[in-house]
Order: structure tokens, then sequence, then C-alpha cells
């Protein structure tokens, strides 16, 4: 059996997310707003893109689509999904409704037949019916309402996929695991060159750039029954099993080149370290406390990628076209022969930096707009 599935991410990056799927082994069906829609080929396959997918925020699986031209279609296309071999009645779920070019339905009120049509299902087949929990549901079913037609799918995510599993509290200002992978995939980064974050904070850059050198799945270490698809009544928790054994196995165990972290702040370090522990790729990952301006390069050419303050708390707003232009100063004196790849806050004065970037891509980093500039230093 095939799985159709949707992926979503930034609009800004569906197209890594869309060329990473396929790398996967998913086929691309098509593109939507802020959406990839793949085909997963079978079970293992659907699995693996769950705890290999680097780039994506949410996964969901795509249970029917239908025509949907007024309530009474509605009602009776939802009332015919067989919801009782899905999950089991003792579950709790939501439903989250979308609309677009669909003015006579509110999302309440989709919602709410959709609840009643599922619930009436449960009852024709002499089933306990589901309750409603909109806080910690087990199952999170979702309709989307476009031009006439439904689309019903259950987030089998379960959370949302930049929860990797291995973040630690504690720095202010951390990167989203999914905007780290994403860059280092724009970058195409696959551990090929030496990289290094001089400006690392928790370390987000340097752990999943190790995951991705050594092919290690990236939610390999989320918790039990962190997925969706886990509560659902065709879970097979001995196939399961098997891929993530056999991902583990399949795993390098020695980088080809590399990686190097940094920070001006002790703190951060620590954290950097203890993150990476967590994340188990510690031993992969040399960290230091050093201020940035006194760095030298650590090897005569690779990829240097950070993620620079966006100047709301080390620095004051105005010492900041100052600091971006010594950053571009000391590029140029110790990075010669190395890519420089820096992501800013698009609003920041990037400009000062006074190199030309040959490459400008714009991302999103939780609702901040960011750029991330690549710099050939000679
Ligand atoms: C936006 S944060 C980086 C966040 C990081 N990418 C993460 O995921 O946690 C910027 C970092 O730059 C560091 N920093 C600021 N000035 C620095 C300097 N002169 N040298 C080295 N690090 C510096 C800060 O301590 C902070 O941790």
């Amino acid at each position: 059996m095939t799985w159709k599935m949707v992926a979503t991410c930034p609009e800004e990056s569906k197209l890594i997310l869309a060329q990473e799927g396929e790398i996967l082994g998913a086929k691309v069906e098509k593109l939507g707003f802020r959406a990839v829609y793949f085909e997963v080929p079978d079970l293992e396959a659907f699995y693996k893109f769950h705890l290999q997918l680097t780039t994506a925020s949410h996964l969901f699986w795509i249970i029917k689509e239908f025509a949907a031209k007024d309530d009474r279609m509605l009602f009776s296309q939802v009332q015919r999904i067989k919801w009782r071999e899905l999950f089991d009645p003792a579950k709790t779920f939501r439903i989250d409704a979308y609309i677009s070019n669909h003015p006579e339905w509110t999302p309440p009120e989709l919602s709410k037949r959709t609840r009643q049509a599922m619930q009436e299902h449960f009852q024709h087949h002499g089933l306990p019916i589901p309750h409603a929990d909109v806080e910690d549901p087990d199952v999170l079913i979702c309709i989307w309402l476009e031009k006439g037609r439904a689309t019903v799918s259950i987030r089998t995510s379960g959370d949302t996929l930049h929860k990797r599993g291995y973040r630690l509290p504690g720095h202010m200002a951390p990167l989203k695991e999914t905007v780290a992978a994403t860059l280092l995939r724009v970058l195409e980064y696959d551990g090929s060159r030496p990289l290094y974050d001089p400006m690392c904070g928790s370390g987000t850059i340097v752990i999943e750039a190790a995951m991705m050198a050594l092919g290690k799945a990236c939610l390999i270490h989320r918790k039990k029954n962190g997925f969706g698809f886990e509560r659902l009544k065709n879970f097979d928790r001995t196939l399961w099993q098997r891929v993530q054994t056999e991902l583990r196995e399949g795993k390098k165990t020695e980088l080809l080149h590399p990686i190097y972290a940094s920070d001006v702040s002790e703190d951060s370090v620590t954290l950097t370290r203890e993150t990476a522990l967590r994340a188990r790729v510690e031993r992969y990952l040399t960290c230091s406390a050093e201020n940035f301006f006194d760095t030298k390069a650590p090897c005569e050419s690779g990829l240097l990628v950070s993620n620079l303050p966006y100047g709301d708390r080390l620095q004051a707003a105005e010492e900041m076209p100052v600091f971006y232009e010594k950053i571009g100063d000391h590029l140029k004196k110790a990075y010669k022969g190395w890519t420089a790849a820096l992501l800013v806050s698009a609003e920041s004065p990037w400009k000062s930096i006074g190199l030309k970037p040959t490459r400008k891509i714009p991302l999103v980093n939780g609702s901040i707009p960011v750029l991330l500039l690549v710099y050939e230093i000679y």
C-alpha cells in the first residue's frame, strides 16, 4: 500500500523539502502553499520518512479526498471513512479545520460537522463515541476545504518535527532545528568539507550538521509515543523497531572532515556540549570558548556557517553596523579560502558586512524573515 502524505514547511523552503523527500525515496505529487504532497511506497518508507526528514515542520497522512459542495456531501463522505479501523474509540481526538475560497463555511462549523459525522460512524457500528480533547489529543485529524474539495488527514508527525528530542533549555535565541537543517541543505553540506560555527549558541547548526554528515536519522531520539502514527490501529510496532535498529546500525561511525563550534559565551559552549551529548554526537564536535574576532581558521578551507546575533541582547541596535563591519573585516583577514554563510535577520544592517554575497537566500526562522548570505572569501 502506498501512503499519500502532506509535509508542511515555510513557503520559502518547500523546494528544499521536495528535494529531500525525493532523496528519501518518496514521489513528489505536487507543491502546495507551505506544503509538499508526497507519495511514500510502503509502511517501512513511511516510518523512515518520519525519522529522517530534516526540513519538514509536520507530516500528515491523507485518508480521503472528495468533492464537498454542500453539507450533505461533506457529512456523508466523512461518515463513510472507516474511522473504526483507524483508531480505537478510547482515544481522544481533535479536528483542525482549514478553509480556502469557501465562504459558506467557517472553520469552527466545518470542524463541528466533521466531528459529528465521525462520531456518528462509531455509533452506527455500535461502538463507544470517542471524546474530543482540544489541548492534548491522541489523534489529530485535519480537514482542508478548498474550492469544493475536501482533504481529510491525520497528523502522523505528532508534535512539530523541529522537536527532535535532544534540545535543552538555556539559550535565548536558538535556531529552529528545521531551519538549521534547511540552510545546511541549501549549502549542499554533506560532510565532505570541514564546517565551523564560530557563534554556535546552543549548537543547533553543528549538531544538525554532524547528524547529516553521519547519515544519522534526526528524529531517532524522540520518546516512545511521540509520533502521531504510534496511536493508530495500524501501528506496526515490530516493523517500527526494526526500522529504528536498521537506521541506528546504518549510520557512519566517523566523520570525513571535522566540525568545529565556538562562542564568546562559556555558558553557550557548555550548552552546546551538553546538547550534543543528548544528540549523541558530542565526540564528533570540537568546541571552545572564543571571541570570533580572535579566532583563526581551524584549517585551510571549509564552510563557516553561523546565525549572527540579532542585536537585541548582546549588542545595542546602534552598535550592530559596527559589529557587522568587524565580522566582514575578520572574515577577509582570517578566512581566506573559506565559504562563509551567515544567517541574518532581513532587517539587520547586513550590508555593513561590506562583502558582496554570491548568494542571498530568503528563509524564515519561526516568524522572523531571515537571509542566508553566502560569501566566497578570497
Ligand atoms: C543568535 S545566537 C546563535 C544561536 C545558535 N545558532 C543556536 O541555535 O543556538 C548568536 C550567538 O553569537 C554569540 N556571539 C555574539 N558575539 C560574539 C562574538 N564576538 N564571538 C563569538 N560569539 C559571539 C552569542 O553568544 C550567541 O550565542
